[in-house]
C-alpha cells in the first residue's frame, strides 16, 4: 500500500472521458488498487472493484436506474456508494455498513481522474484544451514496464531526440548541441523557457522544422509542452503518468494542434505511436527502477538542467515512493 502523502493526495488519469459511457462500467488500476468506473448524470465514480457482501467484483455486474448491481446476489449501490437494495430482503433497509468503497473522481480536460487520497487541488489543466482554435487528439495510452518518474523525465528531456527518435526528432549523425536555456520554479511547478530543436520530421506534416519547446511540469507525474514551429503554428502535448508499481505505469497523452486541420487523425497517431514506442524500451531498460533523487547517484551535464530541476523539485516536495533519496 502506498504511504507517500504527496503522491497519495494527487490525481491520476484512470480513463479517457470518451470511453466512460453512461450505463456501462470500466475497470482501471491505480497502484495496486483495482477500480470500477462508471458515470451517472453529471457525476463520475471510481470505486474499489469489490462488493462487501462476499467480495465479488462489481465490474462484471450491470447498471440500472443509476445503480450498480453486483453480479453475485444483486445488491444495488447508488451513486453515493450506499447499498439501496438487497434483493433477498427487499423490505429491509440495508445496513449502513453496506457501502461501496468510493474514491474521489472527477472529469477534466477529456480524462477521468481519480485519487486514493484527498487532494487539496484540482487535476492539472492542459491550457490549450478549452481553446476551440486547437484540434485535440488522444494518443495512447501506452503501458511502460518502467518507472513512472523516469517516464516523466524522458518526456522533459530533449537530449535523447536525435538518438531515440532518429530522423524524426533529430539527426543521429549530426546531433544538434543544446544551448543554455532557462528553468523556472514557482508554486505552479517547474517550467522552461524556449529550447530550439531542429527536427527532420517535426510533426505529422512530415516536413523539417525548427521547433521551440517550452515545458511545464505542474505535478510530479503530469507535464506538458508547447512546441512552436513558426508562423503561429503550435503543437502542444499533455501527458500524465498513472503509477502502477515502481516499474510499471500507464502513459496518457493528449495533443492540441492549431494547424494542419486537413491532415487525417491516423496520420497524427501514427507518428505519436512511433515516438512513444521508441521511448518505451529505453525507459524499461533503466536501472535502478527507483529514480535516484541524490544527484550524485547518476551523472548530470549542463543540458540536463531541467531534469535536474525535476529531481530536486521532487525531493523538495517530499516524494518518497518510486524514487531513492
Ligand atoms: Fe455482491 Fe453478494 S457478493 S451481492
Ligand atoms: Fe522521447
Amino acid at each position: 500500500m502506498i504511504d507517500d502523502p504527496v503522491l497519495l493526495n494527487d490525481w491520476y488519469i484512470v480513463a479517457a472521458a470518451r470511453d466512460l459511457v453512461e450505463g456501462e462500467m470500466l475497470t482501471a488500476r491505480l497502484w495496486d488498487k483495482e477500480l470500477v468506473l462508471w458515470r451517472h448524470q453529471d457525476a463520475v465514480m471510481a470505486w474499489k472493484d469489490y462488493c462487501i457482501h462476499r467480495g465479488a467484483k462489481l465490474s462484471p455486474g450491470r447498471i440500472k436506474d443509476g445503480t450498480v448491481i453486483c453480479p453475485y446476489h444483486g445488491w444495488r449501490y447508488d451513486a453515493t456508494g450506499r447499498c439501496s437494495l438487497i434483493p433477498a430482503h427487499p423490505d429491509t433497509q440495508p445496513p449502513p455498513k453496506a457501502r461501496a468503497v468510493a474514491y474521489r473522481a472527477v472529469e477534466s480536460d477529456g480524462f477521468i481522474w481519480a485519487s486514493l487520497g484527498d487532494p487539496q487541488h484540482q487535476p492539472p489543466r492542459f491550457p490549450e484544451f478549452p481553446d476551440d482554435g486547437y484540434r485535440k487528439v488522444l494518443a495512447g495510452p501506452y503501458n511502460y514496464h518502467g518507472n513512472p518518474f523516469r517516464t516523466v523525465e524522458n518526456f522533459l528531456d530533449v537530449a535523447h531526440f536525435p538518438f531515440v527518435h532518429a530522423n524524426i526528432n533529430g539527426d543521429p549523425d549530426d546531433p544538434e548541441p543544446i544551448g543554455d536555456y532557462e528553468v523556472f520554479k514557482d508554486e505552479a511547478g517547474i517550467r522552461t523557457g524556449p529550447i530550439p530543436r531542429f527536427q527532420p520530421f517535426g510533426d505529422h506534416r512530415g516536413i523539417p522544422v525548427t521547433a521551440y519547446y517550452q515545458y511545464n511540469c505542474p505535478r510530479p507525474l503530469s507535464a506538458y509542452f508547447e512546441k512552436d514551429t513558426g508562423e503561429g503554428n503550435r503543437f502542444c502535448t499533455f501527458m500524465a503518468v498513472t503509477p502502477l508499481d515502481i516499474d510499471d505505469c500507464i502513459l496518457w497523452v493528449q495533443i492540441a494542434i492549431n494547424y494542419g486541420f486537413d491532415l487525417p487523425e491516423p496520420q497524427i497517431l501514427k507518428r505519436q505511436d512511433a515516438v512513444y514506442n521508441q521511448d518505451k524500451p529505453i525507459i524499461e531498460s533503466q536501472r535502478p527502477h527507483p529514480m535516484p533523487l541524490d544527484l550524485k547517484a547518476e551523472l548530470h551535464v549542463r543540458s540536463d538542467k531541467y531534469c535536474v530541476a525535476y529531481r530536486r523539485w521532487l525531493k523538495e516536495l517530499g516524494v518518497t515512493w518510486g524514487v531513492s533519496q
